[in-house]
């Protein structure tokens, strides 16, 4: 059975946060007449507020993702869960499963989208240690799943990706895992509008004074600007709503969400000439840092700019008709670094 009219109900964690935020606006602008039907997870009362304040007949649920009683109580009663809020919580996952297995019980249908992360493509530099150098391995969403699939639970995100497919083996829980690479752009949310990889790699040339990258620079990762990412999300939410593509769900529905790649010497290096040219670096040498020197910067950067992360979203472009319109990376840069420099002034 297919959730039907207005009593549709949307549980939605993570809407404080970046990526969270700017899907809740992507279908919210796209479904306004379903925000009396959103729920949201926010653990902090100003930022409840501050969601209240864009969206007023939007429900928030006070909790954290440990509050597996409220997890399982909202999961129980929505038709659609997004959590958009953490990539590797065990238990949340678990709780959100127990609820959705609740309404499976009472014969109900719900759908079920996860956001993870292609970290888990970092697996084989992982094992080999390797560091700054390009791997011609590209994994795809289409008839390669299975790749991603049999990788252990030890890879990054696999062992919660495994729950939520896992949970699709409930005809009536209909499952879908994205996951994004690099995100870049300004998000539109009511609370944290920042991605991770980009601005961090700005606010550490300036910290440095001077840009640098990990050994030779030549690992991959992909990209997808945060609007593009949200406008797949909002497909999700169109598909739940008409319900009619079972295609679109189950164990196997891993998706990809990138839109260009580069290699982190050539993103590093384009930062530099822009940071440069506003005067904020003095040079666009480029230091080479070792991973263990990398890893003083934050303990993941030697996985996150020095390893290969390199996918093909094939399968969101084919069943949803995903189209990615946003500017690249590259002219993204300029703005990217000009919010570092706006943040730093207001911190
Ligand atoms: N940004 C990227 O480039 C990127 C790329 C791929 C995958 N991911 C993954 O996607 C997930 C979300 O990323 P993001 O960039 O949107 O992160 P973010 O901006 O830090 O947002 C995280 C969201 O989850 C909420 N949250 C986290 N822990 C919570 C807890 N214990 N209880 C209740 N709420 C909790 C946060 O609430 P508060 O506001 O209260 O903290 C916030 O709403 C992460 O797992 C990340 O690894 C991110």
């Amino acid at each position: 059975m297919s959730p039907e009219g207005n009593t549709r109900k949307t549980f939605l964690l993570g809407a404080t946060g970046y990526i969270g935020g700017d899907a809740l606006k992507a279908i919210l602008d796209q479904f306004p007449e379903q925000e009396p039907n959103v729920s949201v997870l926010v653990r902090d009362e100003k930022k409840g507020e501050a969601i209240k304040a864009i969206y007023p007949n939007i429900r928030i649920v006070f909790g954290s993702l440990d509050d597996t009683e409220v997890l399982v109580g909202e999961s129980a009663q929505a038709d659609f869960v997004f959590n958009l809020a953490h990539a590797d919580h065990v238990s949340a996952t678990n709780a959100i499963i127990a609820g959705l297995r609740q309404r499976s019980a009472e014969d109900k249908t719900s759908f079920y989208v996860h956001c993870s992360g292609t970290g888990i493509l970092l697996y084989d530099d992982m094992q080999t240690k390797t560091y700054g150098v390009a791997s011609s391995k590209i994994y795809n969403d289409w008839d390669g799943v299975s790749e991603m699939t049999s990788y252990p639970d030890a890879a990054p995100h696999r062992n919660v990706d495994k729950l939520v497919l896992g949970a699709g083996e409930d005809t009536h829980i209909k499952t879908a895992v994205v996951c994004p690479p690099v995100i870049y752009g300004i998000g539109r949310g009511p609370v944290n509008q920042r991605s991770l990889q980009i601005p961090l790699l700005i606010e550490n040339f300036i910290k440095r004074g001077k840009a640098f990258q990990i050994a030779e620079g030549k690992a991959y990762w992909n990209n997808v600007h945060i609007h593009d990412l949200s406008d797949l999300f909002a497909l999700f939410f169109q598909e739940a709503l008409s319900g009619d593509k079972k295609e679109v769900w189950g164990t196997d529905s891993y998706y990809f969400a990138e839109n260009g790649e580069a290699p982190w010497g050539d993103i590093s290096a384009k930062t530099a000439e822009v940071m440069h040219s506003k005067g904020l670096i003095k040079d666009t040498d480029i230091e080479k840092l070792s991973p263990q020197d990398a890893a003083k910067i934050f303990p993941h950067a030697p996985l996150v700019w020095g390893q290969n992360s390199r996918s093909s979203a094939i399968r969101g472009r084919k069943l949803l008709g995903w189209a990615p319109k946003q500017r690249s990376l590259e002219e993204e840069l300029p703005i990217a670094v000009d919010y570092e420099v706006e943040r730093q002034k207001s911190n």
